[in-house]
């Protein structure tokens, strides 16, 4: 049997927790791939599911999802990009050497050397193939940062008639989706701490607004769509006085709102954009393998600009 790295998280708690273990890489079926994975991404997400910090009322439904002491997949991490290495006689999509990129779902196991997956869309995770432009790194902030910010904006047609606010826009979510309606000819306002406004300009915003000061709010004008990327957790008073900002027939939608879709089809419209340069995801910083407490400890703080990436594997 072979042997793998991976980072295990048996208990909840404090980055500490996280353990890089050896493991029996593991063995694809017959209709599966095995992906040698090159870089992953602390997220949210990932917080979530290692600190299992929940709020006392849903945290009994919850912890029966996702495991009574410790996460029930103790091999964690959600998003992935990497080479297939191996795909089984029952597989259509891929074949060996193809790069790919997605998330993980339920299935987690991202912080690994290899995973394996179906290739088939489900609850168990997506991948698409690999925008050839950007490194691994910056795929996997293409992946959650995209698939999150998309599914949002996308519940509205938007034009060049709309005006959209991205409250949020220096997150990963919020990164992808001040590029995607740009893109879509939308007029943008991005919201953003003092610390980021510049940056936020450069991803394309037509206007950005601080939310760190009250005198904002006498800028805010109507929007046809407010989305906010950073989570229902996160507010100011700028927020709260955008949510009464909307046009006639506006709508709010949160990155919160519902589960988070898991859509290689939604996948493959990113690894187009970016192709065409019409999107470039965000690294804000990366870390080595070993360095995954650091990670998790610098994510949590709460103000990473677009994604923090890990190096898995290095492709010579
Ligand atoms: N629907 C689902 O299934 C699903 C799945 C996964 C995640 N999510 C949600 O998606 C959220 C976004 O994740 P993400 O990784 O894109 O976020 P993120 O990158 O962690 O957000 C960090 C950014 O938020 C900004 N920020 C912090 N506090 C803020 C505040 N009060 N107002 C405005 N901006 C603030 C920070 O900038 P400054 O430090 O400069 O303020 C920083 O750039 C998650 O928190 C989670 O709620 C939903």
């Amino acid at each position: 049997m072979e042997i793998m790295r991976a980072v295990s998280c048996k208990k909840y708690g404090s980055p500490e927790v996280l353990q890089i273990i050896h493991c029996n890489k593991p063995q694809p079926k017959e209709d599966e791939i095995l992906i040698k994975i090159y870089a992953t991404s602390v997220t949210n997400s990932d917080i979530f599911i290692r600190s299992s910090k929940i709020p006392l009322m849903v945290m009994i439904p919850m912890r029966l999802m996702i495991g009574i002491r410790g996460p029930r997949k103790s091999i964690i991490g959600e998003v992935f990009s990497g080479e297939i290495e191996y795909a089984g006689p029952q597989t259509k999509r891929f074949k060996v050497g193809d790069q790919v990129y997605g998330l993980t779902g339920f299935s987690l196991g991202a912080y690994a050397d290899y995973k394996c997956m179906k290739e088939t869309d489900s609850k168990q995770g997506c991948l698409a193939v690999k925008p050839k432009n950007i490194s691994f790194e910056e795929a996997t902030s293409a992946a959650y940062g995209g698939l999150l910010a998309f599914q949002q904006l996308e519940k509205v047609n938007l034009t060049s008639k709309n005006k959209v606010l991205i409250y949020g826009a220096s997150s990963t979510s919020g990164t992808m989706a001040v590029q995607y309606a740009k893109y879509l000819g939308a007029e943008v306002t991005g919201v953003c701490s003092s610390l980021n406004i510049e940056f936020v300009k450069s991803l394309g915003a037509d206007e950005v607004l601080d939310y760190t000061k009250e005198e904002s709010i006498k800028d805010l004008r109507e929007y046809d769509l407010v989305l906010d990327a950073v989570g229902k957790y996160r507010t100011s008073k700028l927020k709260v006085a955008c949510m009464n900002r909307l046009t006639k027939n506006g709508k709010y939608v949160s990155i919160d709102d519902g589960a988070l879709l898991l859509e290689s089809d939604r996948l493959n419209r990113i690894t187009e954009l970016i192709e065409m340069n019409a999107i470039k995801p965000v690294t804000d910083r990366t870390y080595e393998f070993e360095q995954i407490i650091e990670a998790h400890k610098y994510v949590e703080m709460g103000h990473k600009r677009g994604n923090v990436a890990i190096t898995v594997n290095t492709k010579t």
